[in-house]
């Protein structure tokens, strides 16, 4: 579907990245080891064995990389402070790693760009996952405290803040089925995980406000996703509603609502000792006003139940063994992920009329093959029609009544895709892995003519 600059709703268009993913440098000025640098030298844990130890270099190639988000026109950029540089041991500062984020800062607002910052994209100090990770009440402290510090040195200059990162992945990928760093398989610490990362994100919000005064942005990216039920039987219907509660609810409903949704709280109940780990008090700090969603978005989902015969994994986080996650119908990206924009379209719609609160696509983007011709261009028309898409069911999102305040493209190179290693391409810029050389795609020239397209009043 065509998406034209005249279409796009007025907000803010960018693109996104995060820490881990891009910066390389790993033990560079200080920086102490995350739980990614432990995990990914486990065998096994990530394809190929790659680690972020180099990964696109950009903590050495900053200014270039500022030049090329200059030179795709965004509005803003998207990217995360990396923990373990900040505080190497979770608890001591680290100023030289605290001074790659001001010169950062500095040259996206020289170049006219708005710095967008999240505070944690996965990338724990090892030091706390030593004393329990999120699973543990303490790390919520450590979180805070950490938010002070990056908040009082970057707080004048940026204004719009996340706190996490789709702590689903923290949470179920991380402590229930394993695939992410720490790599823990334990439902009880994952159903801790979950409350942790809620209370870390209040307590942070909190602080936040305390140090940047009342007109900064505050906000946390989720995400959620559109849970279809794999066929029309009753069963399937029902595991339709358990997976959205624990892909969605668990994380909406508390932040939102301050409440947790009844029947995750029933499939918990039997896994975790709620009554300890959901104190007093808890929930009103978990929903302290924020004022923006962010959402991430690449893909609807698809839940069975195994009484009606589907057969597979359950989809991760605790209380599903029941249920199966089903494959998607095609297209497909290169990961095997279903291409479906009107997911995109029922996820802002949904949260718009469920909740009411401003939100923002924090990130959304696809995976392709990404052949290089013989003139080293990369010509991923499946990328930009894959972006055009999207865009499209974005602005018709906003034409039905959300409340949309910004769009950002995952991603700006070539990186690190977590367990996937560097096989998955998502970048609109191809970074050649040998040399650091960066290209950008044809899908790059395109997002920029877009962007350029857009009227002086947007
Ligand atoms: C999201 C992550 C991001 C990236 C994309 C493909 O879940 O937030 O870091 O890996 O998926």
């Amino acid at each position: 579907m065509a998406i034209t600059a005249e279409r796009l709703p007025a907000a803010t268009y960018g693109v996104a990245t995060s820490s881990y993913q891009i910066e390389g440098a790993y033990d560079a000025d200080g920086r102490g080891p995350s739980i990614w640098d432990t995990f990914s030298r486990v065998p096994g844990a990530v394809v190929g064995g790659d680690t972020g130890d180099v990964a696109c270099d950009h903590y050495h190639r900053l200014d270039e990389d500022l030049d090329l988000l200059a030179w795709l026109g965004v509005d803003s950029y998207r990217f995360s402070i990396a923990w373990p540089r900040v505080q190497p041991d979770g608890a001591h500062l680290e100023t030289r790693g605290l001074a790659f984020y001001d010169r950062l800062v500095d040259g996206l607002l020289a170049r006219g760009i708005r710095p967008r910052a999240t505070l944690y994209h996965w990338d724990l100090p090892q030091a706390l996952e030593d004393v329990g990770g999120w699973a543990a009440r303490e790390v919520v402290d450590a979180f805070a405290r950490y938010a002070r510090v990056v908040a009082q040195r970057l707080g004048d200059r940026v204004r719009h803040w996340d706190t996490l990162n789709e702590p689903w992945c923290s949470a179920f990928l991380g402590y229930d089925i394993g695939v992410h760093a720490p790599g823990v398989r334990d439902a009880a610490r994952a159903v801790a995980a979950t409350h942790h990362l809620l209370l870390a994100h209040g307590r942070g919000t909190r602080v936040l406000r305390e140090v940047l005064g009342a007109d900064a942005e505050v906000g946390i990216v989720l995400n959620p996703a559109p849970i279809r039920p794999a066929t029309d039987a009753a069963d399937d219907h029902a595991a339709a509603m358990l997976a959205d509660g624990i892909r969605n609810r668990v994380w909406t409903d508390p932040l939102l609502r301050a409440a947790y949704p009844d029947d995750v709280l029933a499939a918990w109940e039997p896994l975790a000792d709620l009554p300890a780990l959901h104190r007093d008090g808890d929930l009103d700090e978990i929903a302290a006003p924020i004022d923006l969603l962010g959402v991430n978005y690449y893909r609807p989902h698809y839940a069975g139940a195994r009484t009606t015969g589907h057969s597979g994994d359950a989809p991760p986080g605790p209380g599903q063994d029941h249920l199966v996650e089903v494959d998607g119908p095609g297209p497909h990206s290169a990961l095997g992920w279903s291409i479906d924009p009107s997911g995109l379209y029922d996820l802002l719609t949904r949260l718009h009329a469920d909740h009411g609160v401003p939100l923002a696509v924090t990130e959304n983007g696809g995976a392709f093959p990404d052949k290089r011709g013989d003139d080293g261009e990369v010509a991923d028309h499946d990328r930009i029609d894959y972006l055009a898409g999207h865009l499209d069911a974005f602005a018709r999102a906003a034409e039905a009544g959300a409340d949309l305040r910004g769009y950002y493209a995952w991603t700006l190179l070539d990186n690190f895709e977590w367990a996937e290693g560097y096989a998955p391409t998502f970048g609109l810029v191809h970074v050649d892995r040998a040399t650091q050389r960066r290209t950008p795609k044809a899908s790059a020239h395109w997002y920029r003519d877009l962007l350029a397209g857009r009227g002086a009043d947007i």
